[in-house]
């Protein structure tokens, strides 16, 4: 069976439009893992947009399934993650402008940064994941780097326009896939999946987990939490 992470950013996008402290993404996270969910995400972001330390905190004590922080690897953020201590940090790209994370980890272009980086995660008996693009050259150096896990970019799949384009890139994911297993890094997938594209995924038997935010929390606003989740779960097998 394949996992489902649900990334709650979103429910904290609601709540810092008003600077209030309503809706919490922690009581979100709580509801997505009593409908069955097997993890939760969350990305600290810099410039905290909308996860904020505190979330990270209280997440860490009271979810029971798996806390996956999304994160820079940045001084700053690897003293959060040693001190937080979530089961997995995935290292992602990000940059001030974005509305969301744009693509894969350049682990190759940074490899030494991100060396010392996983090692003082990883040293602090935390599971590092590399949210990379479905390219062997960047999951080749995760795996050098120390990685244990690779998170496979699959926004370009989820915005592919035809069937064609779709069937392009759900091939480099899958073969992306299988060299990271055949690598022994265990093989996550995300960015853009939604209840109908994720069906795509479903052949490409490394992938692990899955890592879905917007779509499942966009669903939840018209349908409640418990629902959205209960039907990507089925979506998933
Ligand atoms: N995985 C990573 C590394 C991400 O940065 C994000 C977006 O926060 C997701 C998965 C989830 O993407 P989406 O919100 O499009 O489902």
């Amino acid at each position: 069976m394949v996992r489902l992470a649900v990334n709650v950013d979103h429910v904290a996008n609601v709540r810092q439009a008003r600077g209030i402290d309503i809706p919490d993404p922690v009581t979100a996270a709580l509801l997505v893992e009593l409908a069955g969910a097997h993890g939760i995400v969350v990305h600290l972001r810099e410039d905290r947009r909308h996860i904020q330390d505190r979330d990270v905190r209280i997440l860490r004590q009271v979810i029971k399934t798996r806390l996956n922080l999304e994160m820079a690897a940045t001084t700053e953020m690897i003293g959060i993650a040693r001190e937080i201590l979530p089961d997995i940090v995935t290292l992602v790209p990000e940059k001030r402008q974005e509305l969301t994370t744009e693509g894969g980890l350049d682990v190759k272009g940074n490899f030494a940064d991100l060396e010392k980086a996983i090692g003082e995660l990883t040293g602090a008996g935390i599971a590092v994941s590399a949210f990379v693009d479905p390219e062997v050259a960047q999951i080749k150096a995760s795996i050098e780097a120390g990685a244990a896990i690779v998170e496979l970019h699959t926004g370009t799949y989820a915005e592919a326009r035809d069937a064609e384009a779709k069937a392009i890139e759900i091939e480099k994911i899958a073969k992306a896939a299988t060299f990271a297993s055949k690598g022994g890094l265990k093989v996550s997938a995300g960015h853009g999946l939604n209840y109908r594209n994720i069906g795509g995924m479903s052949g490409i038997k490394e992938i692990e987990e899955m890592s879905i935010g917007h779509s499942i929390v966009a669903r939840a606003i018209m349908v409640g939490m418990t629902q959205a989740v209960r039907e990507m779960l089925a979506l998933m097998g």
